[in-house]
């Protein structure tokens, strides 16, 4: 029987978002009904309710989860109910090129639930194919990652997409290992992610650079060995002096401007790697001459959802979190209610926030 449950809904660009009950169908083939325990907000919840992903409102937001399985469909085999999972945004196919090219990361066809649920009797629109700012939700079965009980919950929920991207972006996309140099452009939920990746991928240097210097203190706490305020300083030619007048191995970007991007392209060494894992908007552009590019060889990569496999990462990092190796709670400004939801979306703005946690 289909269940009623609190959720929130976007229902127009840039109107604030509303608490409504909406109607969850029970799993069919290949689906799983999971009862949300805690939902981070993240910069792309805001980025659907202004209309800046797609035109297909009313959406369901909230992405950043975990919880417990409730139920499954007949043929799921890989959770089942009671198991404690962080939702994915990115279950892989199985069968499409990449996937079976054995680059699982880059899969193109990625599942999500087939039934819809709905407000009304209209269909909604789940954030990134989760919607989980809900009480409960329908995925696809593969898009619920089992991982160790032990973990908090809105802790858990986090490696489910910003602190993944980031993490991601420093050890699976810009490979940063032993002895690298690392610059990370914004310091938000993701930069810092991946200033905590390079940390534990062994980096020596880990430059932090932002316009804001709060956010600069709370880097060092996650393994920043250098701040530079890019408002006051050229982040470039701070980054040489830093770098024994080279540049770093490895530069990620983690904010989606044009301007940022270019500072990370110049600011790495020869022959090192640019990470772009800022979400840049469909007007952006950039100019570097071609010859740069050339001239200093290396990589200029992109990084979705930092090029995990949440089979393989999701349960390994809660493991390093339980040892007390990866600091996850630092990235837990506040915990809400999901009455909250608009007003965290306020202090995101503001900057006043790595994140926000809803627990429902
Ligand atoms: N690639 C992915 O799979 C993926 C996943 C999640 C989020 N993202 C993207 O990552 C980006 C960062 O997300 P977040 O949650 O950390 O956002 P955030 O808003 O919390 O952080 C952005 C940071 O950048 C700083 N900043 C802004 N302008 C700057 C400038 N000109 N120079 C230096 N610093 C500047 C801000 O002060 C802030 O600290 C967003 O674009 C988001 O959409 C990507
Ligand atoms: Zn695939
Ligand atoms: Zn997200």
């Amino acid at each position: 029987m289909a269940q009623q449950v609190r959720a929130v809904i976007a229902k127009a660009k840039g109107e604030p978002v509303s608490i409504e009950t909406i109607e969850v169908p029970d799993p069919g083939p290949g689906e799983a009904l999971v009862a949300v325990q805690a939902c981070g907000v993240c910069h792309t919840d805001l980025h659907y309710r202004e209309g800046a992903i797609n035109d297909e409102f009313p959406f369901l937001l909230g992405h950043e989860a975990a919880g417990v399985v409730e139920a499954v469909g007949d043929d799921v085999t890989g959770v089942a109910p009671g198991d404690f999972v962080i939702l994915n945004w990115r279950a892989v196919c199985g069968n499409c090129r990449a996937c079976l090219r054995g680059r699982p990361w880059y899969c193109f066809a990625t599942h999500n639930a087939t039934q819809k649920m709905t407000l009304d009797g209209q269909e909604l629109s789940p954030a990134l194919g989760i919607g989980a700012f809900a009480e409960k939700t329908l995925v696809a079965a593969g898009q619920a990652t089992k991982v160790n009980p032990e973990a908090q919950p809105e802790v858990a929920g986090l490696i489910g997409c910003g602190v993944m991207a980031g993490l991601g972006a420093a050890m699976n996309t810009g490979g940063v290992g032993r002895g690298d140099s690392v610059a990370v452009f914004g310091c938000g939920g993701v930069g810092d992610a991946a200033i905590e990746g390079s940390r534990l991928a062994g980096a020596h240097t880990i430059i932090a650079v932002d316009i804001d210097d709060t956010k600069l203190e709370w880097a060092r706490e996650f393994g920043a060995t250098h701040t530079i305020n890019s408002t006051r300083e050229d982040p470039v030619e701070r980054i040489r002096e830093l770098t024994g007048g080279h540049g770093v191995d490895v530069a990620i970007e983690a904010i989606g401007l044009p301007q940022t991007y270019e500072q990370a392209f110049y600011a790495r060494d020869l022959a090192g790697v640019v990470v772009l894992v800022g979400v840049p908007n469909p007007e952006m552009r950039i100019e570097l001459p071609m010859i740069e590019i050339f001239g200093r060889g290396g990589v200029l990569k992109s990084s979705w959802y930092g090029d995990c496999l949440p089979s393989r990462d999701f349960p390994m990092l809660i493991d390093l979190y339980l040892q007390g190796r990866l600091n996850l709670e630092r990235f837990v400004s506040e915990t809400i209610s999901l009455e909250g939801v608009e007003e965290a979306f306020h202090a995101m703005e503001r900057g006043e926030v790595l994140r926000s946690v809803v627990v429902v």
